[in-house]
């Protein structure tokens, strides 16, 4: 499907909320990563996920996406209630979430049209894998959709010549052409050049307007504040903030995160 045809398809879409979590806890033995989530994502938001290291930001991107199963709570997808015994990540692709992981999203050694159909290979009528359509798909995406033209990667690429920015692009592009109405990040922009990272940034504003939504983690505030519609802090497995970047700015919005860390130096939120 192009991007065309799934931005009409976008626009048609009914639900209130793409996803929202109710009372979610997530437990690792004896620790327990989450605690009480109640967060909704609207249809067509972009939603920055903030907070210190081990705050529990990637396990709520995991409970969501069917990767760790929540102890308790209640998950909606499409206003839907989920079953939780039964979610798992085969089931968000099915229902059109897609992640690009913290952990590294795309094969070091294979090409890129290899790549592009990772866990949903196109096969023929005899069960092998179809190569030149995979190809074709994955030279149209590249070409008309992440506008890698002029820059010399076409579907035979090795993912390990390309640049940080551009691998994010395409696992980002990989979501878009599956038709994804959630695109969860994990630190998109981690170790990339400033130009790299604009690159990032300027795919999650595509997010946006093509109608999706997107939650996204992101270390570096002033990104996050100017990109997201809301953002939700973490703070040792609790949201402790949920707002809109006009509600605090990017100062109060630090100061904020500093007093997380040091509760009792007086420093005001
Ligand atoms: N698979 C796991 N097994 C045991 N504990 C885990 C597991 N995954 C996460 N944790 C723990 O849960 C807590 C939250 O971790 P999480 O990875 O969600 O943090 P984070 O906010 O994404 O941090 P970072 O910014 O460093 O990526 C941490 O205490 C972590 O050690
Ligand atoms: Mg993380």
């Amino acid at each position: 499907m192009s991007v065309k045809t799934s931005l009409r398809a976008s626009a048609h879409r009914t639900y209130t909320n793409i996803v929202k979590a109710e009372g979610l806890c997530v437990s690792f033995g004896k620790v327990q990563a989450l605690t009480d989530i109640d967060l909704a994502i609207g249809r067509n938001e972009i939603v920055g996920l903030i907070g210190d290291n081990g705050a529990g930001k990637s396990t709520l991107i995991k409970a969501l996406t069917g990767v760790v199963r929540p102890s308790s709570g209640r998950l909606y997808i499409r206003d839907e209630l989920v079953d939780l015994g039964r979610y798992s990540v085969r089931r968000a692709h099915a229902l059109r979430f897609e992640t690009v992981y913290q952990e590294k999203s795309l094969g070091e050694k294979q090409p890129l049209w290899r790549n592009f159909f990772v866990g949903r290979q196109i096969v023929n009528r005899l069960g092998f894998i179809n190569v030149r359509e995979q190809r074709r798909i994955a030279n149209e995406i590249l070409q008309s959709h992440l506008g890698f033209r002029s820059l010399g990667i076409d579907a035979n690429s090795t993912v390990s010549n390309l640049s940080g920015g551009e691998r994010q692009g395409i696992a980002i592009g990989r979501a878009m052409h599956f038709d994804a109405d959630l695109l969860v990040l994990d630190e998109p922009t981690t170790a990339l050049a400033i130009k790299e990272v604009r690159k990032v940034l300027d795919f999650v504003r595509w997010i946006k307007e093509s109608g999706r939504a997107a939650i996204y983690i992101e270390h570096n505030l002033a990104h996050v504040h100017a990109l997201a519609d809301r953002l939700v802090v973490l703070d040792r497995g609790r949201i402790v903030a949920d707002i809109r970047p006009m509600e605090m700015d990017l100062e109060e919005l630090a100061r904020f995160l500093i007093s997380l860390q040091h509760p009792h130096s007086g420093i005001a939120a």
